[in-house]
């Protein structure tokens, strides 16, 4: 695995603690019903008395904090969540727990630079889901690993629905702060280094400071690297989540945030 690769992985494990709390303005509901639409528009899932059935089996790969698990599940999956983070892991047990105390829950941890340590998750799902980012989070020399560890993951016919980001127009600099606590804040510090492509997010206050690290590969050798690992792209949108009445655009030059479904060969 790439050093910078690795040190995001350190960093996830080290920001756990706060990233409930930094990123709690989400609406987690409200997006899984935005993918959960066009999903099932495309045909790629199928719509709800189906799924009440005979629940599809779902993994969110890279589930950090759990998020989204109970939004999935409350939708009708069979949800498994995996993370390389054992803080994560903790703190997504505890949520499904408040959520969904009579439903057992699943999680697994594993390293997706490494589809070995994905082994007890072989062939098994028909959809997984990544949020936030995901791909941007590997050293473009993980890419093929990410993408390996997912297709095992996959039946055949299964689909990746995952967003991602490039850059087209603004880079990502400038700073913010987040109040973790009634008293207590966070600066967040982004850089970009436009030679690699990389862009670094810093994170102090209240005793903490890391650093994570994105990078913004060409789409067209994204999915090369996907083919390559037996999965086809079969949709790809620009996805805007607070336009809750029209979340999804047709992809254009000027898009940045994007919503792409893979599907395993
Ligand atoms: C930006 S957080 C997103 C968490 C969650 N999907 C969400 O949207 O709230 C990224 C997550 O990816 C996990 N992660 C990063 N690299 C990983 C890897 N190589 N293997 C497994 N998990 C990884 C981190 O531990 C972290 O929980």
């Amino acid at each position: 695995m790439n050093a910078a690769t690795q040190a995001n992985l350190q960093f996830y494990e080290s920001f756990a603690p706060l990233y409930p709390t930094v990123y709690s303005l989400f609406d987690t509901n409200e997006m899984v019903m935005q993918w959960l639409r066009i999903l099932e528009d495309d045909g790629f899932v199928s719509g709800a008395d189906g799924r009440n059935e005979d629940r599809p089996k779902l993994l969110d790969v890279a589930c950090g904090p759990g998020n989204f698990l109970a939004a999935w599940a409350s939708n009708g999956f069979d949800v498994t969540g995996v993370d390389s983070s054992p803080t994560m892991l903790r703190l997504a047990a505890v949520e499904w727990k408040r959520s969904r105390p009579n439903e057992p829950c699943r999680l697994v941890r594993a390293n997706l630079c490494d589809p070995d340590s994905l082994g007890e998750l072989r062939d098994s799902f028909d959809l997984a889901v990544s949020h936030s980012h995901l791909p941007n989070l590997f050293h473009p020399e993980d890419l093929p690993a990410l993408f390996q560890s997912v297709a095992n993951c996959l039946r055949p016919g299964a689909i990746w629905a995952v967003d991602h980001s490039r850059i087209v127009g603004n880079l990502p600099v400038g700073e913010d702060e987040h109040a973790i606590t009634a008293t207590a804040k966070l600066l967040r510090v982004c850089g970009y280094d436009e030679v690699r492509h990389e862009c670094t997010q810093s994170w102090t206050g209240d005793g903490f400071e890391g650093r994570e690290t994105y990078w913004f590969i060409d789409i067209e050798q994204l999915d090369k690297i996907a083919l390559q690992r037996g999965l086809r792209l079969r949709r790809r949108m620009e996805w805007k989540p607070n336009r809750t009445d029209k979340p999804f655009v047709p992809l254009r030059t000027e898009s940045e945030r994007l919503f792409s479904v893979y599907q395993r060969q």
